[in-house]
C-alpha cells in the first residue's frame, strides 16, 4: 500500500510585507507585480529570526493534526534549496529541535519540486517497508539569497514552511499515482553561482553579486507549464484516473499566469485550483505543502477528495502526486 498524508502543518514569518511596502525601497510598483504575478504580500524573515524554525513550528503543526509524536518519525526529509548551513544544512537543526532520538534525517535538494520529490521518495520508502512514518519539511528562506538590487527577481519571492506527516495508507486512501523528472541541460535557468565548492566566498565573488539567486524568468515560464502539464498527466495515467476526477490541484505557487496557462491547458475551472501566491508570494519548497495545509483547514479539502500537486524547480526538476485524501 503506498502512503497516506494524515497530518499536514506550515509556517509563516509574522513580518507581511505588501508591494507597496517594497515601492520604498525597490524601483517596482504594485500594479507592475500584481499584473505580471498576481502576487500583492510576501512573509520575510527578519534579520534575528532563524530559517529551520520555521520548519520545526510546521512539523509540530503537522505532528499534531496526525496524532504523532515525534518520537514515532522514523525518517526526516528536509526539502530546501538553501539550507541554514551549506555543511550540515536543515534537517539536523529541526531534528535535533524535535527531539528525534537516532533517526535518520537528509536534506532534499530539487529546486521548488522538492516537496514532490520528498512526498515520492517517503512513498517509496513506506511501500518497501523501510519506513513506517515519515515526516517531509519543505522550508524555504529565499529572502536570504533573492538580490535585493535586482526588481526581476527579488519581487517575486516569499520565506515559509509545510510538513506533513506520511505513514502506509488505508483502503483507497493515499498516494495514487507520482510522476518526477529531471531535465539537466536546464540547470541555469535558475542558479546561484557563488557559494558552493566551484565558486567559494571570496571578496570578489561577494562583489560581483555571486551569492545571490539568478533567473532566467521567460525561460523558467516557458519550461514551466509544458513540464507541470507532463507531470499531472502522468501522475494521473500512473493512478488511472482522469482530470474529471480531480477535486482539486494544487500547482507550484510561482506567479498566477504560470497557475492559469497550466490550468487552462489542463481544462481545469479555477474554482477547482487552491491558489495563494497572491498573499504569500512564491516560497518555493514550502508553498504545495503550505497551500495544501491550508487547504485543509479551511475546510476546502476533506477526506475523500482526489488532490494533484505538481511542481518545478532549479535543476530544473518537476513532478507530480496524486492522492486521495485521507
Ligand atoms: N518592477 C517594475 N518593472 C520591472 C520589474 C519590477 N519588479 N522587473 C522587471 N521590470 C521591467 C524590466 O526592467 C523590463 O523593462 P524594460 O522593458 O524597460 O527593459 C520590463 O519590466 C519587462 O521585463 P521582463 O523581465 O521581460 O518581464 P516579464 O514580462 O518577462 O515578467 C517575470 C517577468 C514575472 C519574472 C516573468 O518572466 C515570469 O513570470 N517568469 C517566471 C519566473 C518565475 O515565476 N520564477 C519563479 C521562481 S522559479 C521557481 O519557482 C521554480
Amino acid at each position: 500500500m503506498g502512503a497516506s498524508i494524515t497530518g499536514t502543518g506550515s509556517f509563516l514569518p509574522a513580518q507581511r510585507v505588501s508591494n507597496k511596502d517594497l515601492e520604498r525601497s525597490i524601483d517596482t510598483s504594485d500594479e507592475w507585480i500584481v499584473q505580471r504575478t498576481g502576487i500583492r504580500f510576501r512573509h520575510l524573515l527578519t534579520k534575528d529570526e532563524i530559517p529551520s524554525d520555521m520548519g520545526v513550528q510546521a512539523a509540530h503543526r503537522a505532528l499534531s493534526a496526525a496524532k504523532r509524536s515525534p518520537a514515532d518519525v522514523d525518517l526526516l526529509l528536509v526539502a530546501t534549496n538553501f539550507p541554514d548551513m551549506i555543511c550540515p544544512g536543515s534537517a539536523p537543526f529541526i531534528a535535533e529541535a524535535l527531539e528525534l532520538d537516532s533517526t535518520p534525517f537528509l536534506d532534499l535538494k530539487a529546486g521548488c519540486t522538492g516537496f514532490v520529490y520528498g512526498l515520492v521518495v517517503a512513498d517509496g520508502m513506506i511501500r518497501s517497508g523501510v519506513s513506517k512514518c515519515v515526516l517531509v519539511v519543505g522550508m524555504e528562506a529565499l529572502s536570504r539569497v533573492a538580490d535585493w538590487e535586482d526588481r526581476r527577481t527579488c519581487v517575486l519571492f516569499g520565506d515559509g514552511a509545510g510538513a506533513a506527516v506520511l505513514v502506509a495508507g488505508e483502503h483507497d486512501r493515499g498516494i495514487l499515482g507520482t510522476a518526477w523528472y529531471g531535465d539537466a541541460e536546464k540547470k541555469m535557468l535558475l542558479h546561484m553561482p557563488g557559494g558552493g565548492v566551484r565558486i567559494p566566498a571570496t571578496p570578489e565573488s561577494v562583489k560581483s553579486r555571486q551569492h545571490y539567486l539568478k533567473m532566467e524568468g521567460s525561460g523558467v515560464f516557458r519550461s514551466a507549464v509544458p513540464m507541470m502539464e507532463k507531470a499531472t498527466h502522468e501522475a494521473l495515467r500512473a493512478a488511472d484516473l482522469a482530470l474529471t476526477d480531480v477535486d482539486w490541484v494544487i500547482p507550484h505557487q510561482a506567479n498566477n499566469r504560470i497557475i492559469d496557462s497550466l490550468t487552462r491547458r489542463l481544462g481545469v475551472p479555477p474554482e477547482r485550483v487552491i491558489v495563494n501566491v497572491d498573499q504569500v508570494a512564491n516560497t518555493s519548497t514550502a508553498s504545495i505543502p503550505i497551500a495544501f495545509d491550508q487547504a485543509v483547514r479551511d475546510g476546502r479539502i476533506v477526506p475523500g477528495d482526489i488532490v494533484v500537486m505538481t511542481a518545478f524547480g532549479a535543476g530544473v526538476t518537476y513532478g507530480a502526486v496524486v492522492l486521495r485524501v485521507s
